[in-house]
């Protein structure tokens, strides 16, 4: 069994993990894996933006991420999202579980059924994230001395640039709790090549329109940060492949 965290803004590194840096190449491209040492041997980390986060939103490959981290073993993607606070359930630096999905982005490489060897397929997307994974990071909230709140709507947006007040009042009328930039395709790639994969967001603003201009949160963000991932951990560890039920291809 080979887990992966996919790490977004912020998170560049596990903390007080040892890892080995790997550069892989794959039939969409290149991409670092970093794979952790001793007793985290079955972990994989990637980390979307790069070490110095020099890759914007709309040009990750997405693909060549999934599929490395596919050709590494892993079975189950607990990935992070730093995302605007649309509706007031999501608290500014707080954990949001995501649920379900709103994928606005355009123009990116969306799927691995593109290309006619592959066949057809579609994915299904009724359960985009894992509920067995997700629950179990609601339960470990406490722990960890974090609020954890569930059932999260992500809009997707193309970013790079932030939204309009009134984008986000449509967001926000569809159902939208927190948006962001990356989330898709991500979550349906993984989906594509049978990988479980559960998120968490953390809301580092309100989104536009709620504020008279974005200000983005400081304070004890690193902390949250390491508590985050230190969380996700504990949810692979408490899971395994056999609770979790990937969507399937139609
Ligand atoms: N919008 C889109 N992406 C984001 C935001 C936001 O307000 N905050 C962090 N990532």
């Amino acid at each position: 069994m080979t887990v992966a965290i996919l790490g977004g803004t912020g998170i560049y590194n596990l903390p007080g993990i040892e890892v080995e840096e790997k550069r892989v190449s794959n039939t969409y491209g290149d991409a670092v894996i970093y794979e952790g040492q001793g007793d985290y041997s079955d972990v994989v980390f990637l980390t979307r933006h790069g070490a110095d986060h020099t890759t914007p939103p709309h040009k990750v490959n997405y693909r060549a991420n999934i599929q490395a981290l596919k050709d590494a073993g892993v079975t189950r993607i607990m990935a992070t999202y730093a995302v605007g606070a649309i509706t007031s359930g999501y608290p500014v630096l707080e954990l949001a579980i995501l649920r379900d999905f709103l994928d606005f982005t355009s123009g990116r490489e969306f799927t691995f059924f593109s290309e006619i060897e592959r066949g057809i397929g579609h994915i299904e997307m009724s359960k985009p994230y894992c509920e067995v994974m997700s629950e179990k990071a609601i339960e470990l909230g406490p722990k960890h001395g974090i609020g954890v709140h569930d059932g999260a709507t992500y809009v997707a947006t193309n970013g790079p640039r932030f939204e309009s007040p009134a984008e986000i009042k449509m967001y926000q009328m569809l159902g939208g709790d927190v948006v962001g930039m990356t989330g898709c395709p991500e979550v349906y790639l993984a989906a594509e090549l049978g990988m479980s994969f559960a998120a968490v967001a953390l809301p580092i603003n309100l989104a536009a329109g709620l504020e008279e201009n974005i200000t983005i949160a400081t304070g004890n963000i690193d902390e949250v940060r390491e508590t985050m991932v230190r969380l996700m951990l504990d949810v692979l560890r408490e899971t395994s492949d056999e609770d979790c039920t990937p969507p399937v291809l139609l």
